[in-house]
């Protein structure tokens, strides 16, 4: 027997202000994003926006629905769009931010771990990393340089 040891380093910044203009942009995007999302039931907004290399900026918020799975998380709304639209184009970064309707949502939110095997399948299929800000709706923003950090063992199709 052996140990199998994983160890992800993040960047975790005070505040929004403390990073570059450009991802302060795209979490703006983000942000009006998330007050835009259709979240009924849960109360609890999320807003992504994705950078491509061809410029464009691709937004997604979550979509609720009564048949609650029927939902969707805002990160795949995002990249599934991004997938649809621009087939071609490498995914730069991500931003995210969640914002619940009922209390102060100050910590970092990270994807859900579906979110996280979705954006693996475009990390692994354009071959390059995907940079990823998430926040809550106020305070720290955590960086992670690749998906590949919050996401360690994941499933991946070479398996197949
Ligand atoms: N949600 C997201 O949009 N992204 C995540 O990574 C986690 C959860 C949404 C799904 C649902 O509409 C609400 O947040 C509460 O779970």
């Amino acid at each position: 027997m052996e140990h199998l040891k994983i160890e992800t380093t993040l960047e975790v910044y005070n505040t929004i202000s403390e990073l570059s203009q450009d991802i302060q942009n795209l979490m703006s995007e983000a942000i009006e994003a998330r007050n835009n999302a259709y979240a009924p039931y849960s109360n609890f907004n999320v807003g992504a926006a994705i950078l491509l290399d061809n410029n464009k900026v691709v937004i997604g918020n979550n979509q609720e629905n009564a048949a609650y799975p029927s939902g969707l998380c805002a990160e795949r709304t995002a990249i599934y769009y991004a997938g649809a639209k621009y087939p071609k184009a490498k995914i730069l970064k991500m931003a995210l931010t969640a914002s619940s309707q009922n209390q102060i949502t100050d910590k970092p939110i990270p994807p859900c771990g579906a979110c996280r095997q979705t954006i693996a399948e475009y990390e692994m299929k354009q071959e390059q990393p995907i940079e990823i800000y998430f926040m809550g709706a106020q305070g720290k923003v955590v960086k992670s340089n690749s998906l590949a950090n919050l996401l360690p063992l994941l499933f991946e199709s070479s398996v197949l």
